[in-house]
Order: structure tokens, then sequence, then C-alpha cells
């Protein structure tokens, strides 16, 4: 066993990784040989360790299982062009992360806990972040509620755990999207901008509905009026209308996306005009109807930047056209993999190395 700063750090002794076709990685079905694991108990984070990734001993009255008291997060490693392991604005993350533990009335995690567990973690596991095009290490930070008592108020204990997995693409094709007047993701005054459980389990059944119909995923209005576009399921949406790039405000009931903040950089670095602002599907449809809707497109961690190529509801279908016959989304997709890759110049300083 060796101490790595204040990590205790254990390794396998039966690596996974020559198992491993990195050719063909199912999305968060293959997972990296370590994980880093910190508990939360007496009102202190506990020492760090960095694990074998593998099971939990969890009791039936465990909390996090009954009330959900759970927040998550999404990043990315990369490879850069000279193979050295690179993180993208990784600290958005971590501040993301304490803005969910507040919001759920969970304990803040610390930055050294955050950070330099994270790095220490890829770094360890250095060989599984894919050397393939469009492939990269994902990274899941996670903090649950862990407490063995059935009761409804916060817990007063938690576990902090980061695992890693290879990824390709999420989303294999462009994406379809399917709009419900029925049912809401997130409500004024309610848990929307964190990125908690809760909200992606809401999402399923309205999720289901846009499956049956052919489609990917939902494309959520909003909760009084049902009425303004808010995102995805998995990602911000945009919104390209007669050259100029709309995307919904953050409002507190949409998840405040690195990739929706790092796009809006990027469209302002290329000249087009950005409005973060309340935009209705009525605006999107007649935009459609008149000609003027150029682009949609969807951003996030695991989607990067992907086209959508159809937007359905029971009142009718809009069909956009294909990437191949767009600018702005696959040059933002281009220079965004190419900063993460160092092969264009980092003028916002997003790249931070292992
Ligand atoms: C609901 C939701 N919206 C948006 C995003 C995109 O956020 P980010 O760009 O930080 O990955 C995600 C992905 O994490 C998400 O789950």
């Amino acid at each position: 066993m060796a101490t790595v700063g204040e990590i205790k750090v254990t390794r396998t002794t039966a690596s996974r990784l020559s198992e491993v076709d990195f050719d063909n990685i199912a999305f968060g079905r293959v997972f990296s040989d370590h994980m880093l694991v910190a508990d939360y108990r007496d009102g202190a984070w506990q020492s760090p360790e960095i694990v074998p990734y593998g099971a939990f001993q969890l009791t039936p009255a465990t909390t996090t299982l009954h009330y959900g008291q759970s927040i998550f997060e999404g990043m990315k490693a990369y490879r850069n062009a000279d193979g050295k392991p690179v993180l993208f604005r990784p600290r958005e993350n971590f501040e993301r992360m304490n803005r969910s533990a507040e919001r759920m009335v969970m304990p803040a995690i610390p930055e050294s806990l955050f950070l330099d567990g994270l790095k220490e973690l890829v770094r360890i596991d250095v060989d599984w972040i894919p050397t393939q095009e469009d492939s990269s290490l994902y990274i899941r930070p996670l903090m649950f509620a862990n407490d063995d008592f059935i009761g409804v108020q916060p817990s007063g204990a938690y576990k902090f755990v980061i695992f890693t997995c290879p990824v390709g693409n999420y989303y294999s094709e462009p994406v379809k999207l399917w709009v419900t007047r029925e049912f809401i993701r997130a409500a004024p005054g309610g848990t929307g901008e964190a990125k908690t459980a809760g909200n992606y389990a809401a999402s399923y059944y309205a999720a289901e509905e846009a499956k049956e119909n052919g489609y990917h995923n939902v494309l959520w209005l909003d909760g009084n009026e049902h009425r303004y576009v808010e995102e995805c399921g998995t990602m911000n949406v945009f919104f390209i209308i007669d050259g100029v790039a709309v995307t919904p405000e953050l409002s507190g009931t949409i998840l405040r996306g690195v990739t929706r903040d790092s796009v809006i950089k990027l469209l302002d670095d290329m000249d087009i005009e950005v409005q973060a602002r309340r935009v209705s599907i009525e605006e999107v449809q007649k935009a459609y109807d008149t000609g003027k809707l150029d682009e949609v497109f969807g951003a996030g961690t695991a989607a990067t930047v992907s086209p959508v190529i159809e937007i359905g509801s029971h009142e009718g279908v809009m069909r956009l056209r294909p990437d191949e016959e767009r600018t702005v989304g696959p040059a933002l997709l281009k220079r965004l993999t190419d900063i993460r890759h160092g092969v264009a110049e980092d003028k916002f300083g997003w790249v931070v190395p292992v």
C-alpha cells in the first residue's frame, strides 16, 4: 500500500485493461481498474482512498435508496496531440457539484478531494484513456447519502466516489427529440439546476413516450406554461435562427452545462450573435415554417455537440438539414475537439494537464 499525498492507494493485482475492445465500447458499461472513495461522517471528510473498482456493501436502510439524496457530475479526460492526459474545465464540474450539494443539503466537497483526487485517479488509470478518434475517458464523480436510517431528513453520512469509463460517442446518429406538453422535467423553485438523481428518474416516463414515437429523447418545455424550451435530458440546446444562436437562459430549472458555456464563448469568438433568453416552441416552429431555422444542436459532455435532425410532437414534425449541410454545429465541434486535444490554441485556458 502506497500513500500519495493524503490519498491511500491500493492497486489492483488483476487489471482488466487487456480485455477491453477500445474500438467497440458501449457508453457507460466498461469501468476502469480503480475508483476513489471518501466517506463523510461525524461532520468531517475522512481520508480518501484509491482502490480497485468494485461493489459497496449497503444495507436496505441506506437513505439514498429511499429518498434520493444523491448528486453526480460528468466530465472527460482526453489525450492531447503529444499523448499526455488532460482534463477539460474540471473546476466547473467541481463548482457545480458543490452547488448541487448545497441544494440537496449535502456537505461541500473540499477542492483538494475533488480535483487532486481526480487527477491522481486519472494518472493511475491513464492507460484507460482511449486513443481512438471521438473517444475519451468519461469521469463520474458521485456523492450519495449513506446513513442506515429510515426517516425523511438529510443523512449524517455520505460517500463520495469518482470512477471512470472509456467511452465513444453517446449518440451514434443525429438526434431526434420529442416535445411533450404533458410532462415536465423541472419547475421554478425545484431542483432542475442540481445534478441530482431524482431529476433523471423523473424524466424516464416521458422519455419512454419519446422512444415509442421513434425519438431518442425529450425536448423539455417549462413547468409553468409548457411553452418555453428548457433542455434535453442529456444536453443543453441551441437553435440557429436566421444566423443568430438562441439558447434557453439559465433560469434555475435547467442544468448549467459546461459545454453550453464553452459553446457560447466559442460562438462569441466566431462573431456569431448569441441570445440566452426564453425561446418558445412556437417561435421555433415559426422559424421552421419560414425557412429560418438553420440548425438545432445539443451541447453536453457526453453528447459533445450533437446535431438534432428532427423535432416531433403530437402537433407535427420539424425535419432539419443534415450535418453535412450545416456550418455552425460542425465548426463548434471541431473547435472544441481541437482545443481538447491541444491542436487548436486554448485561448480560454480550459485544458488542464493531469
Ligand atoms: C440534463 C442535462 N442537461 C445538460 C447537460 C450538459 O451539461 P455538461 O455540458 O456540463 O455536460 C447534461 C449533461 O451532463 C444533463 O444531464
